[in-house]
């Protein structure tokens, strides 16, 4: 496929393989103080980690299995959108614009379903209350209110509605 080499670039930017940003660690994981812990390749093209600054958590071997089961679709001629349920930053949704544009096709919309509301821990007092036992936010599942938004056609941008 002539776009391989586009889509390959975009999934190791998507991951952070480009920058290799240091993971935050795990609010369970207390075999250390700082927050972040150092990149690890083989957990991040796993999805095995939470990437620091990455777009997308899910790692190469998901972001390669969005890519069949899309081209799947695309091929056997199955109607209708694209949909993912729990973006975080949108990395995977990021992914499937692309490959909507790789295979030339601009009538279908993706479409980024979250809370919008929740975020890991980013600063190092933030990840220290976390670990400290206090809940976890972004564990939580309420509010139950998912606010749904449609990326734009044009662009790989994903907006979040306020
Ligand atoms: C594991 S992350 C998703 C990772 C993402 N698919 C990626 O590519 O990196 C889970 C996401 O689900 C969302 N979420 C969890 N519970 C939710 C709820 N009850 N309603 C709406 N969104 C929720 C969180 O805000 C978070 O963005």
């Amino acid at each position: 496929m002539e776009s391989a080499p586009y889509l390959d670039l975009l999934k190791r930017c998507l991951i952070g393989l480009i920058h290799e940003d240091p993971a935050i660690r795990f609010t369970w994981d207390e075999s250390g103080s700082s927050t972040l812990v150092p990149f690890d390749h083989e957990q991040r093209c796993n999805g095995r980690d939470w990437p620091s600054q990455a777009d997308t958590m899910i790692g190469m071997k998901r972001l390669e299995n969005l890519e069949a089961v899309t081209a799947v679709v695309l091929e056997a001629g199955t109607l209708g959108d694209l949909l993912e349920a729990g973006v975080w930053r949108g990395g995977a949704t990021i992914f499937m614009r692309g490959l909507l544009k790789a295979h030339g096709v601009t009538d279908r919309t993706v479409w980024v379903a979250d809370a919008f509301a929740k975020r890991f821990p980013v600063t190092d007092r933030e990840g220290a209350t976390a670990r400290m036992g206090k809940p976890c936010q972004w564990l939580s599942t309420s509010p139950p209110t998912c606010v749904a938004s449609k990326t734009s056609a044009a662009s790989a941008s994903v907006k979040s509605p306020k």
